[in-house]
């Protein structure tokens, strides 16, 4: 018997909906015929003998249309008692309406009530306006909201895009480890862990870890989770945030600018392509990233603080910036809402930099580095840099940064064997999306944000 005609086991096959399962993003596919939906009340109105129930399933949202006359008097009492976010199986016939938002609606046949939100204790998030701090406090039930639910599907989409950009340019993906002896980024935003009684830490960057990788595969990236005990309270400072972080063997800085304006258009244009629907909902202005292609402007940190100071001396900046220093917030915003699309800037004075930062030769005070600053006010999206090679110049960084010499061991022999030029960068993804999605802080832009003072829910 061909495979096709055998039949399955009947308790599958009768567990299969009728009419058919849709979903409410492609639901245009049925147009005219009765589907199944699995969902919630979202939101729901009444006009004398009309009902118009409001339903969410994950993919957007669909109003239905139930007429005292069409449907079953039980059918008509359930869905007019029924309450926000109240779980449900719906059928019911697709029909194109212009007027739609998403261009139909659903006439209701039948529902099923799976769960019903009791009148006694209903859904806290009503569909009036909340305060930032109670929705923050009801994450686990925010992320319930179209605009939320929107920025997720961007995230999960800059992601993919994130990846596919990597794997389709020859890099292997080789995720370090989150349990670290040592110290990345600086020893005062560590998070200390008791390690079976010795000293042990959350992970500040893959770095260290993917520059071993990548001499052993050329080019590699991490992807993960990152943290910083962070004690800021800026829209911009999450303590645990998910970077990217390619590396690369025998790169120098100029490869890995290009690298960086190609990895920022590839997602931006992906995302532009693939989740316009999204950005609309969030309401964001697209043709503000429509610019962001590669050839992306370079500025050397030289270049950036003489725009700053002429900023300073117009009053468009409040504080004069005091050459040498790293760039505070104001001065990425105002330097960055000079483009439309990001501005790399390259060569800080190697003081305010990291211990690992590669000397430029031709003046070794400033840095092989380069900050990618997000256009619009959004600021450092990427921060990346030329490594040390040379083992004498890494080893008395370290003692210099007072670093603990046993630890880095390991870092240091990467330097002894077989040591080559290289390069790498960690772009941070919630600010990235925050950037995309137009957002005014981070914390919406990660399923459950981590800050100074939010660890629940
Ligand atoms: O500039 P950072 O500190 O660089 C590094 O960690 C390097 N080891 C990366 C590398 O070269 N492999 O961090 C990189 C990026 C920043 O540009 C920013 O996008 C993000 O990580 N980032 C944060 N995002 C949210 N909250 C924080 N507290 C962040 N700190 C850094
Ligand atoms: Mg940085």
């Amino acid at each position: 018997m061909p495979e096709e005609t055998a039949p399955t086991s009947d308790s599958s096959a009768s567990s299969k909906p009728h009419p058919p399962l849709a979903t409410i993003a492609t639901i245009g596919r049925h147009d005219g015929e009765s589907v199944t939906l699995h969902g919630w009340l979202y939101n729901s109105r009444e006009s004398g003998k009309l009902l118009f129930p409001i339903f969410r399933d994950g993919t957007g949202l669909i109003q239905g249309v139930a007429h005292v006359k069409s449907v079953s008097p039980e059918v008509f009492e359930t869905l007019k008692n029924l309450t926000q976010e109240s779980s449900v199986i719906v059928t019911g016939k697709v029909r194109a309406d212009k007027r739609a938002p998403g261009g139909y609606e659903l006439d209701v046949e039948n529902v099923q009530v799976v769960q019903r939100v009791p009148e006694s204790d209903p859904y806290p998030i009503t569909l009036k306006e909340h305060g930032v701090d109670f929705l923050m406090e009801h994450r686990h039930l925010w992320v319930r909201s179209p605009r939320q639910s929107a920025i997720l599907r961007v995230r999960a989409e800059i992601m993919r895009a994130t990846a596919e950009f990597f794997d389709t340019n020859g890099f292997i993906r080789t995720d370090p480890p989150i349990l670290t002896p040592a110290a990345c980024e600086g020893t005062s935003t560590l998070f200390p862990v008791d390690y079976f009684g010795d000293p042990a830490f959350l992970t500040q960057s893959g770095q260290l870890y993917a520059e071993a990788t990548a001499l052993a595969l050329g080019k590699v990236y991490s992807f993960g989770p990152t943290f910083r005990a962070e004690k800021s309270k800026t829209r911009r400072h999450l303590t645990e945030f998910w970077m990217v972080e390619p590396e690369v063997a025998f790169m120098d800085l100029d490869g890995l600018l290009e690298l960086s304006e190609n990895c920022l258009s590839h997602i931006v244009q992906s995302v532009l392509k693939n989740r316009a629907a999204e950005l609309q909902t969030i309401g964001r202005d697209m043709a503000k990233l429509e610019p962001v292609k590669a050839p992306f402007p370079r500025l050397r940190y030289d270049e950036a603080v003489k725009m700053l100071n002429e900023a300073h001396a117009k009053g468009e900046l409040e504080n004069p910036f005091e050459y040498g220093n790293d760039f505070g917030s104001p001065d990425e915003t105002w330097l960055s809402s000079q483009f439309d699309r990001p501005v790399m800037v390259h060569r800080y004075p190697a003081d305010v930099k990291a211990f690992y930062m590669e000397p430029d030769p031709a003046d070794p005070r400033f840095a092989l580095c380069v900050d990618v600053l997000a256009p619009e006010g959004y600021g450092e999206v990427i921060g990346g840099s030329q490594r040390v090679s040379s083992y004498e110049l890494l080893s008395s960084r370290i003692d210099q940064h007072g670093l603990p010499r046993e630890a880095f061991q390991w870092y240091l022999d990467l330097r002894r064997y077989g040591s080559v030029p290289h390069a790498g960068f960690g772009m941070g993804i919630e600010r990235v999306v925050s950037w995309i999605c137009g957002l005014e802080h981070v914390r919406e832009t990660i399923p459950f944000a981590r800050t100074l003072t939010r660890i629940y829910p």
